[in-house]
């Protein structure tokens, strides 16, 4: 063997066990504490619970959950559709299990969603008869759905995503939210949570917020609001990732942007999707739904070295940027904890396999785990 190439070996070898090592004892000492204890100095650091979880109450995955994290977002559980399937049926049980969980861990509990166009049963729209709800009636059911629910949980829950995904391609999404009461709903939904509760973070929620059109639709529904003396905390940038999209330099314009409107910046369902895209998807369009095709799927049998390095630095690089403006971001929370968990498995494509989250199928740290711990 050339000598050269030996050389090569040799030092790529050293650089390799160089780098276990590292790994290893970041892993032990991160381990010991959790991302929470990593970055509580920074902004808190908070996960997506799957209704399953709730369900099933899974000691482990939960102890998991608790050591690591110091924020938790229900992924579905508080959604109109699961929480209240029928006008005169509320289900508690698992949103009150998620509620006990966070305070017995100490952690900041986020209620996600309010007021959105998905997962709420058709029938919150029409009267007894079937006859669409005008205006007024519309906004009283609402307010009564808020009333109950952001009161139920008055103190418990910290942050609320009041409005989720009302801007489609820069103008108003043409929801029936919008289109049976006008965008006065917007402002509506703010004022009625914040009556249920007065100490509420309340948050604006939306996919593709790096999209200079949807920032100012947003920052202008938002000081619409506010002139009126209604009040809106923050903005949830969803913040679904490729590995090459959106840049870094969009993401930054947008956090900027936000805190220049007097806005906090959460990051609300950090995931990073490492399957090849699909033509035409914005983000988290959620209506989208494209037909399963083997070359969509390459993954299949485990991520390649070379992809897990580009998942690696993505998260450490946009976790470089959280860091660099801490001062203007309250949270950063993925969207679920370990890769098999994730909804990115089955969507925008049902049946694929996916690597989005920190943790792998066997609930192990990944590389991109020790990258950002590694940042502090
Ligand atoms: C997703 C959940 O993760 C899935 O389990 C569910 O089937 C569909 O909704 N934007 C949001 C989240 O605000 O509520 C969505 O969550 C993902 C996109």
């Amino acid at each position: 063997m050339p000598s050269s190439r030996r050389q090569f070996i040799k030092s790529a070898a050293a650089i390799g066990s160089l780098m276990a090592l590292k790994f290893s004892s970041l892993a032990s000492a991160a381990a010991a504490t959790g991302l929470r204890q990593v970055f509580k100095d920074d902004f808190s650091i908070g996960t997506a619970i799957p209704t399953k979880l709730l369900a099933s109450r899974d000691a482990g995955k939960l102890d998991l959950v608790a050591r690591e994290f110091s924020a938790i977002t229900a992924e579905n559980a508080m959604k109109w559709q699961e929480i209240r399937p029928e006008l005169n049926k509320w289900r508690w049980t698992l949103a009150d299990r998620l509620v006990d969980f966070g305070a017995e861990h100490r952690m900041q509990v986020v209620g996600h969603a309010l007021v959105w166009h998905s997962q709420v049963p058709d029938a919150v729209f029409f009267d007894a008869s079937g006859k669409p709800l005008g205006k007024k009636a519309l906004l009283a059911r609402m307010e009564e759905h808020i009333n109950t629910l952001v009161g139920r949980y008055q103190g418990q829950i910290a942050i609320w995503d009041v409005v989720n995904e009302a801007f489609a391609a820069g103008r108003w999404r043409k929801s029936r939210w919008f289109n049976q009461i006008g965008k006065d709903y917007f402002e509506q939904a703010f004022r009625y949570a914040h009556e249920a509760d007065p100490k509420a973070q309340l948050i604006y929620n939306d996919y593709g917020m790096g999209n200079p059109k949807k920032q100012q639709s947003v920052i202008s529904a938002i000081k619409a609001c506010r002139a009126r003396g209604v009040k809106v905390h923050g903005v949830g940038m969803q913040s679904h990732l490729h590995l090459d999209g959106p840049s870094l330099r969009n993401i930054e314009k947008a956090i900027l942007a936000f805190a220049k409107a007097d806005l906090r910046v959460h990051i609300t369902e950090l995931d990073v999707d490492v399957l090849p895209q699909i033509d035409n998807y914005d983000g988290a369009e959620i209506s989208t739904d494209f037909a399963y095709a083997e070359e969509l799927n390459p993954y299949a049998k485990g991520l390649p070295a070379k992809v897990q390095q580009q998942l690696t630095r993505r998260y450490e690089d946009v976790f470089k940027l959280y860091i660099k403006h801490k001062d203007k971001i309250d949270r950063v929370s993925l969207w679920g904890t370990s890769d098999d968990e994730s909804w990115k498995n089955n969507w925008p494509v049902k049946g694929r396999t996916n690597y989005p989250l920190l943790f792998d199928r066997n609930r192990q740290p990944k590389p991109a785990y020790h990258a950002i711990a590694n940042l502090r």
